[in-house]
């Protein structure tokens, strides 16, 4: 049997940070409601001209040095974003190229909060199916570049950056199930309502904005993820106090709190970047990733759950040893 295994992971943001004061001073808000609806302190935000492909491209080169994998020999990048350079070529095919990996497969997936672990899913596949050997896995976001900066609701909520893996076939697990879903019913609950099929408005910004209903999302996605995530203990057969940590989406510490709990996981077994990331969309996960193994915390041989919500809805979890 063939698994992907994690063989490196990396991680970049922008050098700009954007603290709660900071925002406090442009939009009706304070560090104190922010920090305790959210646990959001502060965000990194993208310079102007720096690219969602820019951050990825740096996640990957990080990714790849901590595996000890020549650009050369990747078979295969996903790159899950919603916030692509460009319409066409795919973010991944421009990484694909600043790298000199050019004649792999390279693609997008769009699945917003949870396309990290899309993206994972579809490299997994891959390499369980043979056709891939090495993969690269990105989520990569410049979410800054459509916020409604005057919308309070949203504008504190959300920051950009890049995380990425490099999976590698091996004989030993590796991933050992992952678990996607989606329901296109919950569309207008968390969604940005133009699109170059749609048509855009004329509004600023050509109506390009987070819209979001965030008390019932919020509520949809506890209920939702309590499921994935007992759904993947059950596919594994495994109790859930054999986890050695959770590294979830970080939309919300909130959120975060009660998913560990349901787990009955203490929080100094989870990993937190909320607070200093903010909501980084399709990076959230693997930003969360590349900083608990760095840090030292996830030690090889370790089993971690990685889960993910977003628009669409779509959702997810991945269960595998590190
Ligand atoms: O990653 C994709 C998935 N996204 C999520 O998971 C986000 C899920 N939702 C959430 O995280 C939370 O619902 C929010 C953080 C977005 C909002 O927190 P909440 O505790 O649900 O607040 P709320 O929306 O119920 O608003 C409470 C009050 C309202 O005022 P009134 O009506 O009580 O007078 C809002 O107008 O807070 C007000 N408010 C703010 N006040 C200060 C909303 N945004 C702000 C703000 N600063 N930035």
């Amino acid at each position: 049997m063939t698994y992907a295994r994690i063989a490196g992971t990396g991680s970049a943001l922008p050098e700009r940070v954007i603290s709660n004061a900071e925002l406090a001073a442009k939009v009706d808000t304070s560090d104190e409601w922010i920090a305790e609806r959210t646990g959001i302190r502060q965000r990194h935000i993208a310079a102007e001209g720096q690219t969602t492909g820019d951050l990825a491209f740096a996640a990957a080169t990080a990714a790849l040095q901590a595996a000890g994998v020549d650009a050369s020999e990747i078979d295969l990048i996903v790159v899950g974003t919603t916030t692509p350079d460009l319409v066409f070529p795919s973010t991944a095919c421009l990484v694909q190229h600043r790298l000199g990996a050019n004649g792999c497969a390279a693609f997008d997936v769009n699945a917003a909060c949870s396309g990290f672990i899309y993206a994972l899913t579809v490299a997994n596949q891959f390499i369980r199916a043979g056709t891939a050997k090495t993969a690269l896995v990105i989520g990569a976001e410049t979410l800054s570049r459509f916020l409604d900066w005057s919308d309070r609701a949203t504008c504190v909520l959300f920051g950009d950056g890049a995380g990425a893996v490099v999976l590698k076939a091996a004989d030993e697990p590796g991933i050992l199930s992952s678990h996607i879903h989606a329901d296109g019913g919950y569309k207008e609950l968390l969604w940005n309502p133009v699109g170059i099929s749609a048509g855009f408005k004329d509004e600023p910004n050509h109506g390009l904005r987070v819209i979001m209903q965030g008390r019932d999302v919020f509520k949809v996605a506890v209920k939702t993820l309590d499921r994935v995530v007992e759904e993947t203990l059950e596919a594994n057969n495994l109790d859930r106090h054999q986890l050695d940590w959770l590294i979830p989406h970080q939309a919300n510490l909130r959120i975060i709190e009660a998913t560990a709990k349901r787990l009955d996981m203490p929080m100094d077994r989870v990993i937190v970047t909320v607070d200093k990331h903010a909501n980084t969309s399709a990076a959230s996960v693997p930003l969360a990733l590349d900083y608990a193994v760095r840090s030292g915390k996830v030690q090889r041989g370790q089993l971690l759950l990685l889960e993910a919500f977003g628009g669409g809805f779509t959702w997810g979890s991945a269960l595998l040893r590190y």
